[in-house]
């Protein structure tokens, strides 16, 4: 299977790193100055803090040459559309790694439906300078794999080679028959804790003051309980039914944790997450 992954920042350096390191055909697109320093000195990744920085020479592209049997997205909520222009002419499968509300809709309107496929990224890390920093797997990853699927939740031979295919590269996918839903529920609780994180200055300082949290956490009740839909993982649900006081502490904690901190939301680049939650949030609304 000839793969593209396009956009290399944090994920996409990553997941096309794996692939290519698995044994697998694929391209990483990058533009700007990452674009020069991928072609200097290929994807650089350490896990965590640790001092030790791996280098992958993933084949680096700057445009879709075309002929991809699979194209993974791995951008910004509000940077897809360009990229969607720039898949608009060519063929295969494109599969959106990334926060989206709008369901396959849109997507499919300008690529041609048939070429869609919806799923999330559920890896972390973050860049320091050209490194990736990646969180480590923890119990927590091996038990939320990363859900790709159909936008209308069958189960396809498309899917299940994919998945195969992401496994091989110790990339933990399962197929998700309820995607679209997943994708909106993730929404919910991503925009309000993207927000307060933000307003706070970052996940610490907000941590500090359970005046804010507990304003996120009603956010996200808000958020949850304006969806037509119940939430899909069903855990989310425990953030509608448990006592306030309990998911205060449980959210603070959480701000605190190693997958926070080794995530986008202690980004490097806050302009880049600020303007993603504005559009999700403005997807959400929809
Ligand atoms: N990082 C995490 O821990 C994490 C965890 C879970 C989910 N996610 C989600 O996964 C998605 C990807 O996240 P990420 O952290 O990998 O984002 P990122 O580090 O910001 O990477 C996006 C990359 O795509 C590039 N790009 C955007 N539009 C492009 C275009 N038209 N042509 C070529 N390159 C383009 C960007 O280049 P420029 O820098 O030049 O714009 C950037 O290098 C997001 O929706 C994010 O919220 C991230």
């Amino acid at each position: 299977m000839k793969m593209l992954v396009y956009g290399a920042g944090v994920l996409g350096s990553l997941f096309s790193a794996r692939l290519h390191e698995a044994g697998h055909d694929v391209s990483l697109l990058a533009r700007g100055d990452r674009l020069a320093a991928l072609r200097r000195h290929g994807v650089l990744l350490a896990e965590g803090d640790s001092p030790d920085v791996r280098r992958v020479a993933v084949p680096i592209v700057d445009h879709p040459a075309g002929g991809y049997d699979l194209t993974a997205v791995l951008v910004r909520t509000h940077q897809v559309d360009a990229v969607l222009e720039s898949l608009a002419g060519l063929e295969g499968d494109v599969l959106f790694l990334l926060n989206w509300a709008a369901g396959a809709e849109p997507l499919g309107a300008v690529i041609g439906h048939e070429r869609v496929l919806l799923g999330f990224p559920t890896a972390g890390g973050k860049m320091d300078g050209d490194v990736v920093r990646h969180r480590a797997s923890t119990l927590m990853n091996r038990l939320l794999p990363m859900p790709i699927g159909e936008p209308g939740g069958r189960s396809t031979p498309r899917v299940e080679r994919i998945v195969r295919t992401l496994r091989t590269a110790g990339i933990n996918a399962k197929n998700e028959p309820r995607m679209d839903a997943w994708l909106r529920t993730h929404a919910a609780f991503e925009v309000a804790l993207g927000r307060a994180v933000d307003e706070a200055g970052g996940p610490v300082v907000l941590a500090d003051d359970p005046d804010a949290v507990r304003h996120m956490l009603r956010g996200m009740r808000r958020n949850l309980a304006a969806m037509p839909t119940p939430p899909v993982p069903r855990g989310f649900a425990a953030l509608q039914t448990l006592p306030e006081g309990l998911l205060v502490a449980v959210l603070r904690r959480f701000l605190r944790s190693s997958t926070v901190a080794n995530s986008g939301l202690d980004s490097a680049t806050p302009a880049a997450a600020t303007a993603e939650y504005d559009k999700l949030a403005e997807q959400l609304r929809v």
